[in-house]
């Protein structure tokens, strides 16, 4: 898989989704399906994108003891999804045991990815409420590691650290990576952000972009923007 915008579909329904869709102007996008979204419409949701031709992100992040992980990646993986994720912070344990799940009889799998820590969170934030004391770069890095060695094929990140990620866990270790904003656009709770043209200098191999698309007044043109900064 190569690089590519992966558009964040936040719809409450698979009705909004489609109709979003169709106005996008692009055949086949590869799309990223929430948990609000899989929440309200359950893994039909899945096969209906599929259907249409997109790739699907699967972005549940799941994070339990390694047993329930592994038991519901084994049912995720018969959805058809291209990429699926779960929380680094669950453990190497955790990791290992959802790519046992994921993997099929005959040994195809999705990719799996993990989340670091959420382009939402902050340092303060992390030191002081989740009483991490290293610094964010640090323990996203550690995170990503932790990810490489139990298998997986790369993290969830902000554009921001996948530079840094590719130096420490290999070149082919994917890095995907939410908290895109355009120069002129809104941050919303958004904290380490870049532009889809920082994201592409930094390294990133997917973007995922979320509202300066869903929420632009013309999502055509800013999806077309988007892949033109990022991929060009
Ligand atoms: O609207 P926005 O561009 O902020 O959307 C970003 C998407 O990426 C959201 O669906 C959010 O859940 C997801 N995400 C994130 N940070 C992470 C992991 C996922 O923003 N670390």
């Amino acid at each position: 898989m190569g690089k590519d915008v992966i558009v964040a579909c936040d719809f409450p329904s698979a009705g909004e989704t489609m109709a979003f869709l169709d106005r996008l102007g692009a055949e086949a996008p590869f799309v990223k399906i929430g948990m609000e979204l899989f929440y309200a419409e359950g893994p039909e949701i899945v096969r209906s994108l599929k259907r249409r031709g997109c790739r699907v992100f699967l972005d549940l992040k799941l994070h339990d003891i390694p047993n329930t992980v592994k038991k519901a990646m084994a049912v995720l993986s018969g959805l058809g999804a291209d990429i699926v994720n779960v929380h680094a912070a669950g453990t190497r344990a955790m990791m290992a045991a959802a790519l046992e799940g994921l993997t099929r009889p005959d040994g195809s799998r999705p990719l799996l990815i993990a989340v670091t820590q959420l382009t939402s969170t902050d340092e303060e934030t992390m030191r002081r409420e989740l009483l991490i004391p290293e610094g964010l770069r640090e323990t996203v890095l550690h995170y990503a590691e932790n990810a490489r060695a139990a298998g997986l094929d790369g993290v969830v990140c902000s554009p921001l650290e996948a530079e840094g990620v590719h130096a420490f866990c290999g070149a082919g270790f994917l890095t995907v990576t939410p908290g895109v904003r355009f120069a002129d656009g809104d941050r919303g709770d958004q904290k380490r952000v870049t532009t889809p043209a920082e994201a592409k200098r930094l390294g990133s191999d997917y973007i995922v972009v979320g509202r300066p698309i869903t929420a632009a007044a013309d999502p055509a043109a800013a999806y077309a923007r988007c892949c033109r900064e990022f991929l060009d």
